[in-house]
């Protein structure tokens, strides 16, 4: 929630990406209007919603304490990372909305992993996504190079050890869809985790699309590459355990 009032060369800085030095130095030349006046005292307490331009460039005030969160279908071909000297990164798909900059991924997916990834300048949020302790549950769609055992179901339960691993992967639900795809939802979110489950059982994932992060499911309208900001209701869907994996596991 946006406090009543805050300090000028706050919002200032918050709002145009800036320190809290040039903020200042920018209000005292007489740069900064509030609601259409010029003001050069960086210590004025405004309303959050008061409308304050920079130099002609106009945002409300509390606008820059926003919290953004968007969902987006990710591509193939596309890293989530902040930069990278040989591919795309996820980032730069949100270059048109404001800070843009200050948003990370949530999680990584692989760079040929595609569907939900959500991008926030929430920090919290992110950790509470990602840490292992809040056992968020994340739901993959995977096709294989080989037909999938109903015998990798208990395996998969029962916690797989992967060579490269020093400790045994935690529970995973495994749901047969078809000979050669399988949803698959886990909670740790460790490096390669639901390929190196696969490769656990002497298969391979050909390909691997995110489709649930708790209970939130992609939006199927969004092609690859387009996202939209979360709506209402949907944060704590992030938090509500995928179902299939809360009756296997949770409900016990
Ligand atoms: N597991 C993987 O193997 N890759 C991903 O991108 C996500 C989960």
């Amino acid at each position: 929630m946006a406090k009543d009032t805050l300090r000028l060369d706050k919002a200032v800085c918050h709002n145009f990406d800036l320190t809290r030095s040039v903020a200042v130095k920018l209000i005292r030349q007489g740069l900064c209007e509030v609601e259409g006046e010029v003001v050069t005292d960086p210590s004025l307490k405004i309303a959050s919603n008061a409308a304050i331009s920079l130099d002609g460039c106009q945002m409300s005030a509390d606008e820059g304490f926003k919290k953004q969160i968007y969902m987006l279908n990710k591509p193939d071909g596309y890293v989530c990372a902040d930069r990278d000297n040989n591919n795309p990164v996820v980032i730069n798909i949100f270059s048109d909305i404001p800070k843009f900059t200050k948003m990370h991924c949530v999680g990584r997916l692989d760079i040929d992993t595609t569907g939900l990834l959500l991008v926030t300048d929430d920090g919290d949020l992110n950790h509470q996504i990602t840490s292992p302790k809040y056992l968020v549950t994340k739901t993959y769609l995977a096709t294989t190079k080989d037909k999938i055992s109903e015998k990798d179901i208990a395996l998969f339960a029962k916690g797989l050890k992967h060579p490269e691993e020093k400790s045994r992967y935690k529970e995973a639900l495994l749901e047969i869809v078809s000979d050669n795809v399988a949803l698959v939802t886990v909670t740790e979110g460790r490096f390669h985790e639901v390929k190196r489950l696969f490769e656990c059982v002497d298969n391979e994932v050909i390909e691997l699309k995110r489709l649930y992060i708790g209970s939130l499911c992609l939006d199927e309208t969004l092609s690859e590459g387009d996202y939209r900001p979360l709506e209402d209701g949907e944060i704590e869907k992030l938090f509500e355990p995928y179902k299939a994996y809360s009756d296997a596991f949770l409900k016990k």
